[in-house]
Formats: C-alpha cells, sequence, structure tokens
C-alpha cells in the first residue's frame, strides 16, 4: 500500500488543487461532518484515488482490530504491558470495560465522584484552607500532568465561575515564585499532579510551595491534595487518603486530563461542566468505533496527516487555531502527538522504515500570521496548516472582532491554495510604475507559490463539550496514525535518558563529585556554570 500511495503521489504532485475544484461536488465530497463539526480537507491534493489507497492503507494495517483492541482493555502498549483505556474515563454510561477480566467502570464512576463532591466542597466554601474559602489552586505537574489541564483552563474560561487556577510546571524556579509571588497561602490550594509522583520537576516544585505555605499555615498537609496513580507515596507525602485521587496505569499522561488530573479545571468549571466535556469526548469515542473509515473524522485526520509527511515528505505541521483562547492547543498537542508518535522503532522490535511522526507546531491566529505565516507562504518548505475556527466567539459585543477573525482563517486558507503568480505580480508591479529590470526583479519577490496544503476544522462555539469533542479527535488521530506506522503509541523511553543524566549531572554541578568520565563540551559548560 505504501508503494502506492507513494506512485500516486509520483505522478500528482505538481498538479493544481484548485484545479480540483473543477468538479463541483469537491467540498462536499473531501469534508466531514461530525454533528456540527465540519472537517474541510479538499483544500489538499487528494481524490478520490489517494483516499482510496490511504483508506486501504488504514485496513491493511488492521485498523479496525486494533480499535477493537484498544477499546477492549487489551494491552497494547506492549512496551509497558499494560492497557490504553482513558476512553474509561469518559465513559459515563458505565458500560462494562474490562481489564484482566475485572470491569474498571465502578472504580472510574466512583473516583468521578469523589472529585465531583471535592470539588462541590471546593466550590462552595464547604473545604477551606486556614483563611477561608479557597480563591486559588495551583496544580503543580508537568508534561501531561500540566498541559491538559492547563489548555483546558484556558480554552474555557467563559465558563469559570469556581477559584482562579493558576498551572506550574517548570523545575525553574522562576516558574513557582511568579505564581506564589500574588497568592495568599491560608486561601490557596495545591494539588500535587503526578502519576508516579517521583517527577523531579513537581516533587522540587511541591516541597517549594508546601514551605511557602508553611510559613503562614499550620496544617499544610490540609490544603494540598494528590492526583497519582502511586497511594504509598502520596501517602508517604501526608496528603490525607480523602484528597488523593487515583486512576489506574491504563491511563497515560498525556491522555489523563479526564480524570483525576482534570480537577483543576472541574474546580474552575464545576461539575455538569466538566461533565460536558467528557460527554464531547464519548461522543467522538463513539463516531470513532462507528463511522465508516472515509467518514470517520479521526482516521481523515491521521489519513490526511499520513498522506502529507510519510508520501509526501513534508516534516512538520502547523496547528492554527483562530481563538486566542486555545492557546496552549499547539503545546498541548506537541506532547500528545509527538511524545505518542516519535518512535522509530516498530512494535516487533524492527527499525521503522518510513518516517515516525510529524514535528508539530503552532500559534493562534492571526498572530503567527504576522510572525511565522511568511514562511509558510514564501519559504521553500511546504508547511501543511491545519486551521480551526469557531462559527460564534463569546464576545457577544465584539462580534465585528470574531468576523474579522474568522475571516482571516478563511483568507490565510484560500491564499495558501491560490498564491499569487509572476504574471499577476508583474501587473501589480507596473500599476506601481515599475518598469524593465526594477519591475521583475520586485515581482518576484511578490510571488506566492500556493498550492499549498491545509485543512480547517470549524465548529459553532467552543464549549466545554466541543473542546472534549477536539481533544479526543486528536488523540484518536495519534492512534490511528501510530497503527498506520506499526508503532507504539503509549510508551515513551525517548525521555529517560536525559533524566538520568540530569541526575548524575547534579552532584558534578555542585562540585560533589568531578564529572571526569563526561565529554570535554559537557565539563566546560560545567565549568562554565561554577565560576558564573
Ligand atoms: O517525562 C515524560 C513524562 O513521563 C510524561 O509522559 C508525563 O506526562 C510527564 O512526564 C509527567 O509524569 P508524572 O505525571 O508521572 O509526573
Amino acid at each position: 500500500m505504501w508503494s502506492t500511495l507513494k506512485d500516486i503521489h509520483a505522478t500528482t504532485k505538481d498538479r493544481s488543487i484548485l484545479d480540483l475544484f473543477a468538479d463541483d461536488d469537491r467540498f462536499a465530497t473531501f469534508s466531514a461532518r461530525f454533528g456540527e463539526m465540519l472537517f474541510d480537507y479538499s483544500k489538499t491534493n487528494i481524490d478520490a484515488t489517494t483516499l482510496d489507497a490511504l483508506v486501504s492503507l488504514a485496513e491493511s494495517a488492521g485498523l479496525a482490530e486494533k480499535r477493537a483492541a484498544m477499546f477492549g482493555g487489551e494491552k497494547i502498549n506492549e512496551t509497558e504491558g499494560r492497557a490504553v483505556l482513558h476512553t474509561a474515563l469518559r465513559n459515563l454510561s458505565g458500560r462494562a470495560v474490562t481489564v484482566d477480566g475485572v470491569d474498571v467502570m465502578p472504580e472510574v464512576l466512583a473516583t468521578l465522584s469523589r472529585m465531583e463532591a471535592f470539588a462541590e466542597d471546593v466550590r462552595s466554601g464547604a473545604y477551606q484552607g486556614q483563611g477561608g474559602k479557597i480563591t486559588d489552586v495551583i496544580n503543580i505537574g508537568i508534561g501531561g500532568s500540566d498541559l491538559g489541564p492547563a489548555m483546558a483552563y484556558r480554552a474555557l474560561s467563559p465558563f469559570r465561575d469556581g477559584p482562579r487556577c493558576h498551572y506550574v510546571s517548570n523545575v525553574d524556579g522562576a516558574d513557582i515564585a511568579e505564581v506564589l509571588a500574588g497568592l495568599d497561602p491560608t486561601t490557596t490550594m495545591v494539588i500535587v499532579a503526578s502519576k508516579t509522583f517521583t517527577t523531579i520537576e513537581t516533587m522540587t516544585n511541591a516541597a517549594t510551595a508546601q514551605k511557602w505555605m508553611a510559613e503562614k499555615v499550620t496544617d499544610t498537609g490540609a490544603q494540598f491534595a494528590a492526583l497519582s496513580s502511586d497511594p504509598d507515596k502520596t501517602a508517604a507525602w501526608g496528603i490525607d487518603a480523602s484528597r488523593v485521587f487515583g486512576f489506574e496505569d491504563w491511563v497515560g499522561g498525556r491522555y489523563s486530563m479526564w480524570g483525576p488530573i482534570g480537577l483543576s479545571l472541574m474546580i474552575a468549571i464545576g461539575a455538569d461542566d466538566f461533565r460536558a466535556f467528557l460527554s464531547g469526548g464519548d461522543s467522538m469515542d463513539q463516531h470513532f468505533l462507528n463511522a465508516p473509515f472515509a467518514e470517520n473524522l479521526p482516521v481523515l485526520l491521521a489519513l490526511v496527516g499520513i498522506w502529507h509527511n510519510q508520501i509526501c515528505g513534508y516534516p512538520t505541521r502547523a496547528v492554527l487555531p483562530y481563538d486566542q483562547r486555545l492557546g496552549r492547543l499547539p503545546a498541548y498537542l506537541q506532547q500528545l502527538e509527538m511524545e505518542s508518535n516519535g518512535k522509530r522503532v516498530s512494535m516487533d522490535g524492527g527499525d521503522l522504515t518510513i518516517a515516525s511522526g510529524p514535528i508539530v507546531w503552532g500559534e493562534p491566529g492571526t498572530n503567527g500570521q504576522h510572525a511565522f505565516y511568511q514562511l509558510i507562504h514564501q519559504g521553500t518548505q511546504v508547511v501543511p496548516c491545519e486551521f480551526m475556527v469557531a462559527a460564534k466567539g463569546h464576545e457577544s459585543a465584539l462580534a465585528h472582532h470574531h468576523q474579522l477573525l474568522v475571516a482571516n482563517c478563511l483568507a490565510q486558507s484560500e491564499a495558501l491554495m491560490r498564491g499569487r503568480s509572476l504574471d499577476e505580480a508583474r501587473t501589480r508591479m507596473a500599476a506601481k510604475g515599475l518598469t524593465g529590470d526594477e519591475l521583475e526583479r520586485q515581482a518576484r519577490h511578490r510571488v506566492f507559490p500556493g498550492n499549498r496544503p491545509s485543512t480547517t476544522l470549524v465548529y459553532p462555539q467552543l464549549t466545554p463539550e466541543r473542546l472534549g469533542q477536539i481533544i479526543a479527535l486528536y488523540e484518536h488521530r495519534v492512534f490511528v496514525e501510530g497503527v498506520i506506522l506499526g508503532i507504539n503509541s503509549y510508551d515513551q523511553w525517548g525521555v529517560e535518558l536525559g533524566k538520568e543524566l540530569a541526575l548524575a549531572l547534579d552532584p558534578i554541578l555542585v562540585g560533589k563529585e568531578d564529572g571526569a568520565d563526561k565529554d570535554a563540551s559537557t565539563r566546560g559548560l560545567v565549568s562554565y556554570i561554577q565560576t558564573h
């Protein structure tokens, strides 16, 4: 199948995407809907033959069987011997989901109820800090224990009616220092979010927060909560079991915001809106399970991704939400996609013979337009762009802003596809009075090659339910791409080496060890740090 797709690419790569719209049905054919959400991929070079070949690729990779295995609780994370069941966290119907013959749903729903009761107590003031009602919550976590709730808290700010939440992740003391500086320890609650409860950044920040709180609060433990898979470690930290919310090893860190790791979000927006977020995710799960591949949004997103990266060879993709509140979405997706699919060994231990997942990057529009879009339009590299925008914003008094935002979003995908020819550029320069060599020289700088692919995801408005759908959409896209590439999307061995070496460098930096076994560059850098 790979060679069929490469052959298709070889014969179609120079054709005009714009010309494909000679087919009046192109938009209808190459867009798909899920409820009120619309995914348009007609501004790509994919045609019916390509789509058929891509769908066959997914079929031949055993996507349907592997999807059933994931939802069925099989241990598809083979390098860690774990099931992959973040979908169970949003299974509000309680349909049985079994791992090793045990239905995990009663436990999942019981934890959800405990979270809801606690969140409600925090919001109502039934649970208090030493100085009274909790005004601020600090979530201390990193990676999957930070990016999900931090991204969603910002995305759903119009729905916040609970305490303010702050997210501290970096071991750089600047991060926690700036957050603590504005807060009153007697009305602040700290949530230590760490699946393993060993992550050095998180434990260092948690200890600093505890020390800060101890200056004003007698029983600091009473203002701490923990989200973790390791109850022994949370107990050793002195956090009462009533404020510990656990989850099982079948929830991967970057897939964990649906469960206890989402506690800060739940405190901010309330249990009902958090349930709406879960139910949005669950509705996307049902769509992913049931829709035919050629109409299935996660599958289509993945196939477009595979086409652009593995077949066309475009090494990156840009995620460009035209939504200021989705400002952390690109960072969230960077972890989701690159920690999941940035692998060079296939499931069976062999070398991957195709490129692994692409580099994902982005920023909200319109800001990016005044920065890096120059390269997207005129650089030598093709960057497939993934636009997303709501039909309606939340600032009803500023509807004209939203209209401009939407106009810009749609204009960008149009500009990328259409481009501007040399003749058009010449005409413009001639109209400005230029002639001869100068006209030619200036015109060449104003050419847009065009024919650059993009997709657009549109939806009515960004609500908790919609955000749940969008996040689940991207999660399943990662799964589908991983299945097609034949890799394990659920481990992350690539983060380990750096962690080990950092631990080994710590005593060298403070002069307790000499570091003689280090390379000359590392020794030189250590020496510079020590002398400054
Ligand atoms: O270092 C990578 C990683 O393990 C991520 O996969 C994870 O989301 C993050 O660190 C945080 O881990 P934990 O929740 O165990 O602190």
